[in-house]
């Protein structure tokens, strides 16, 4: 429908940067830079090598994705940004950007959660999202599972990891069998040749007494890693495949029984799962076998829409402008720990500045 909202987002929490542009749930473009290969070496994402790379990126990703969509930045209902959480230098880059769009268009900005973002995202798959839905937010530095009402304002935590978060272990992993970085795509590559019950690994905090939404993966990670050690120590070859196999069953496992758990307990029959993890194969098999079984619908975009993308801010921007969400003000700041509590980030000054940009309308 040409009167939903045209929304171009900014996303630049970690190594990817991300411009996509929606019209109301419809991806119209999806550009990426990465500088994943400039990190590879390291072992992890560097923050200043990030920041400088989106630096470097940022103009002629905006211009990419503008062509892709067939547009012109005029056509723009609204800049959406990643506000947080996420590196500082790096969601800095992203939020000046889309200040300096957004006031030389005349255009609206609307800062943005990252891990809102991961959710709403799939309505580019699914079209909107059922309220409530029940999200399980799994990357490369969250595992939560959240209850929204409404992905614009209302984001209830039901439970997160107390340790490390289930990328985290797949990247730590990875990283104990030589198998580069990020961990999660290989290990799922390798495991689908692999024996999921080859070896016995820990479920965390899937006691009676254990906390039913919480997560741990620290446990998991050091007895994996044992197990690994103790097959060099012996001298003997690491079957990668089936250690992958085995470790991967241990994280999907945990992640969807809870998830399938948690829908139950609060009478949620949509779950959606979102972040980087969401790609990985065997989630998506064992969480639709396990939704099936409870009678709970299943919602995970496609791979390429669940690790960080420009698209997912543009999608959480165009609900934003849907629901009337006031514009965030100039002041808007990038917040690398903001909560996922707070979808929307208004900054701090609430007069209108953006009706009057928009009359001088200082890009044309
Ligand atoms: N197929 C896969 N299987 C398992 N894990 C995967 C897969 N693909 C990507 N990942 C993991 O997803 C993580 C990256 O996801 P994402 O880009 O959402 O994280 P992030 O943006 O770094 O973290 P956050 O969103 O919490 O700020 C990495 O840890 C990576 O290993
Ligand atoms: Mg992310």
């Amino acid at each position: 429908m040409a009167d939903e909202p045209l929304v171009l987002g900014i996303e630049t929490s970690c190594d990817e940067t991300g411009v996509g542009i929606v019209r109301g749930t419809t991806l119209l473009a999806d550009a990426v830079a990465s500088s994943v290969d400039e990190h590879a070496r390291f072992g992890g994402v560097v923050p200043e090598v990030a920041s400088r790379a989106h630096l470097e990126a940022m103009v002629p990703t905006i211009e990419r994705a503008l062509k892709d969509a067939g547009i012109t930045a005029r056509d723009l209902d609204g800049i959406a940004v990643t506000a947080g959480p996420g590196l500082a230098g790096a969601l800095l880059v992203g939020v000046t950007a889309a200040k300096a769009y957004a006031y030389a268009l005349g255009k609206p900005l609307y800062g943005v959660n990252h891990l809102a973002s991961h959710i709403c995202v799939d309505q580019l798959e699914h079209g909107a999202l059922p309220e409530p839905t029940m999200a399980l937010l799994v990357s490369g530095g969250h595992s939560s599972l959240l209850l929204s009402t409404d992905i614009t304002s209302d984001v209830r935590p039901l439970g997160a990891t107390i340790d490390d978060a289930a990328g985290e272990a797949f990247d730590k992993i990875a990283r104990v069998l030589n198998l580069g970085f990020p961990g999660g795509p290989v290990i799922d590559r390798y495991a689908r040749e692999g024996d999921p019950a080859a070896i016995a690994f820990p479920r965390g905090l899937t006691g009676p007494r254990d906390a039913p939404y919480d997560f741990s993966f620290s446990g998991l990670k050091t007895s994996v890693a044992r197990w690994i050690e103790a097959k060099r120590a012996a001298g003997e070859d690491v079957p990668v495949r089936d250690v992958s196999a085995s470790f991967q069953e241990a994280v999907v496992d945990v992640l969807t029984r809870k998830a399938v758990r948690a829908c139950k307990d609060e009478g949620v029959d949509h779950l959606m799962i979102g972040g980087g993890v969401a790609a990985n194969s065997r989630l998506r098999a064992l969480a639709q076998e396990r939704c099936e079984a409870a009678g709970i619908r299943l919602r995970v975009p496609r791979p390429k829409l669940c690790t960080d993308n420009g698209a997912m801010v543009a999608a959480l921007g165009a609900e934003m402008v849907a629901r009337d969400r006031p514009a965030s003000a100039w002041d808007l700041s990038a917040d690398s720990s903001l909560p996922v509590t707070e979808p929307h980030v208004p900054g701090h000054h609430h007069h209108d500045h953006v009706h009057e940009v928009s009359k001088e309308n200082l890009y044309s």
